[in-house]
């Protein structure tokens, strides 16, 4: 029988937490930095990973916004995506749904195209590379007000039948989901899916919101719903996915320690949870990492790894067909390796 670790390698799954931004890994923030002649704050690669300590989203973000800024050329974004393909490849993705936040761009004047064409060249080279499939998802930057999130929007549309979905992410304490209401019913009306961090650090209510105003299909991080029996039916009740995140969630304090990480408890009690990287480049591991770190925090059986693979097919925006596909690759794969 093979070991945990290649197990959880060869599991096929799907990501669908995964901001492309956080994939920068410090080696690659150099080589840009070097190539478009941008200063950074840091002497070497080791210096750069010693700043990733944090002790809340915004302490994060703040370094992760600064470190974005060596992404120049539709080539760095087209690298950017392929070694995050190559990564996940390697860790048994075969479907991912990645966010990008045009707006931390075009804020640098950099045009939305330069970002969505070197994203989209990486995807179709992952693609034909490895047989890893994506879609993207444009997330609105939350900080930001209504009529900046509606003028990126504006931007998308040339490239809006390549786009799968909407976001929305940064900080999330003091910018509800309320605030984007009118902006994510314009994205459905254009066909839009929708997603949204909510429950990462913000309350209960602001889960709530992003269901009922925001009318999401997915939810992003959602662990404070656990606060809330009544919340909790209803997500389980309706087959709501939540992307979870485990090294995030030590890294960002939002959980003491990956032991006590409640992936278990959430499918104990029928959420349809997954598992995701997040921001790996900043968070210590990408996919396989944060099943690994999971499955030994919570001594999660292999039983249990299978169903949060199946959990990410199922929550993925992918047509039924392929959906299925997955599942039975994974229903073998399972019987296998049982
Ligand atoms: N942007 C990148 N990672 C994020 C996270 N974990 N929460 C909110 N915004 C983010
Ligand atoms: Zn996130």
């Amino acid at each position: 029988m093979i070991d945990t670790d290649s197990f959880i390698a060869g599991l096929p799954k799907a990501e669908l937490h995964l901001h492309i931004e956080g994939s920068l890994e410090p080696e690659q923030m150099f080589e840009f930095a070097r190539r478009n002649q941008v200063a950074i704050p840091y002497a070497s690669v080791e210096e750069v990973r010693a700043a990733y300590q944090f002790s809340n989203l915004q302490d994060f973000l703040d370094i992760y916004y600064a470190g974005a800024d060596v992404l120049r050329t539709e080539e760095d974004f087209r690298d950017l995506a392929l070694a995050y393909f190559d990564r996940a490849a390697a860790d048994g993705v075969r479907h991912a749904e990645i966010f990008f936040d045009p707006q931390t761009h075009t804020d640098r004047g950099i045009p939305f195209g330069v970002a969505a064409n070197g994203l989209l060249a990486g995807m179709a080279e992952a693609e034909a590379k490895h047989g890893l499939t994506s879609k993207l998802i444009l997330c609105f930057l939350r900080h930001l007000d209504e009529e900046e999130a509606f003028k990126t929007l504006g931007q998308a549309q040339p490239w809006i039948d390549r786009i799968e979905a909407v976001g929305l992410d940064s900080s999330e304490v003091g910018h509800p989901p309320s605030k984007f209401e009118r902006v994510f019913a314009a994205a459905a009306a254009m066909g839009l899916k929708r997603v949204a961090h909510a429950g990462e650090e913000g309350p209960p209510e602001y889960i709530y919101e992003a269901l009922d105003l925001l009318k999401i299909d997915r939810l992003d991080h959602g662990n404070r719903a656990l606060e809330n029996p009544d919340l909790v039916t209803r997500l389980a009740r309706s087959g709501m996915t939540l992307t979870v995140c485990p090294l995030s969630n030590v890294k960002l304090c939002n959980v003491a320690s990956i032991d006590e990480h409640p992936i278990d408890r959430m499918l104990a009690l029928g959420l349809r949870a997954t598992i995701n990287s997040d921001d790996p480049a900043y968070f210590g591991g990408y996919v396989a990492d944060n099943y690994r770190a999971a499955a030994a925090g919570r001594r999660l059986d292999r039983k249990d790894l299978v169903t949060l693979a199946r959990n990410s097919f199922l929550g993925s925006f992918l047509p039924d067909e392929e959906v299925s596909r997955h599942l039975a690759a994974l229903d073998a794969y399972a019987e296998a390796h049982a």
